[in-house]
């Protein structure tokens, strides 16, 4: 009954997350800010200033805001090195089977994420022009749970929101999903989010549900 499917990038194409979590960890440490695996579980799917906010939230002093966007520069920068590395390798396991097969089934496929690095990312892993449409944070003004990206990708592929079935690794993204009136499959980090429709422990489970 689905015509498309909305993958999320960073946790569910490729393995960036790590890398996500490794950048703002240096400049947490460097500024002397508390950050653990809990608190970047919240980052997940929200933009970089939305992240660094939560990350603030640990400070012994405020910020202004030209010094905040100086740390999202800096925390970007070293996540960009951190890119430097990526390669079709980095994929995780099972994506290019299933992004093949979903493909061959008919369906558009297309991605949703709220990273501003997306085309960068897609070029690295050798699947820049693959999708069908390509939603991203250079798009959008409101960030997951905010369902725009999700829809901004359905509104390029030409498809409803009810006949889209999105993937997320993140629990704000699977809100987005929702409130879009999209159908959500929960893999990884959001594995046992209650909202979601599906939940897959490996993303070639997407075949049986199809
Ligand atoms: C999302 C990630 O895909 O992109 C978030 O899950 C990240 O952790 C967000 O903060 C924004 O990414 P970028 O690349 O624009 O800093
Ligand atoms: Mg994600």
């Amino acid at each position: 009954r689905y015509q498309a499917v909305i993958f999320d990038l960073d946790g569910v194409i490729v393995s960036t997350d790590r890398y996500h979590f490794l950048a703002w960890s240096q400049l947490a440490w460097q500024e002397g800010i508390e950050f653990n695996e809990q608190i970047n579980h919240r980052l997940r799917g929200v933009s970089r200033m939305e992240s660094l906010e939560i990350i603030l939230e640990k400070a012994s002093r405020r910020y202004t805001p030209v010094e905040k966007l100086k740390l999202a520069e800096r925390k970007n920068e070293v996540y960009r090195t951190l890119l430097g590395d990526l390669t079709d390798g980095d994929m995780l396991p099972g994506v290019a089977e299933t992004l093949s097969a979903l493909r061959e089934r008919g369906y558009k496929v297309a991605i949703g994420s709220s990273s501003k690095n997306t085309p960068v990312i897609l070029e690295r892993i050798g699947l820049s022009g693959y999708f069908d449409a390509v939603a991203d944070g250079n798009g959008i003004k409101n960030s997951k749970p905010d369902p725009e990206v999700f829809l901004l990708a359905a509104g390029k592929l030409g498809v409803p929101p009810e006949d889209c079935l999105v993937v997320e690794d993140a629990e704000a993204g699977v809100y987005a999903a929702k409130r879009g009136g999209m159908a959500a499959a929960a893999i990884g980090e959001a594995r046992n989010c209650q909202e979601a429709n599906y939940s897959l422990t490996k993303i070639e489970e997407l075949l049986l549900i199809l």
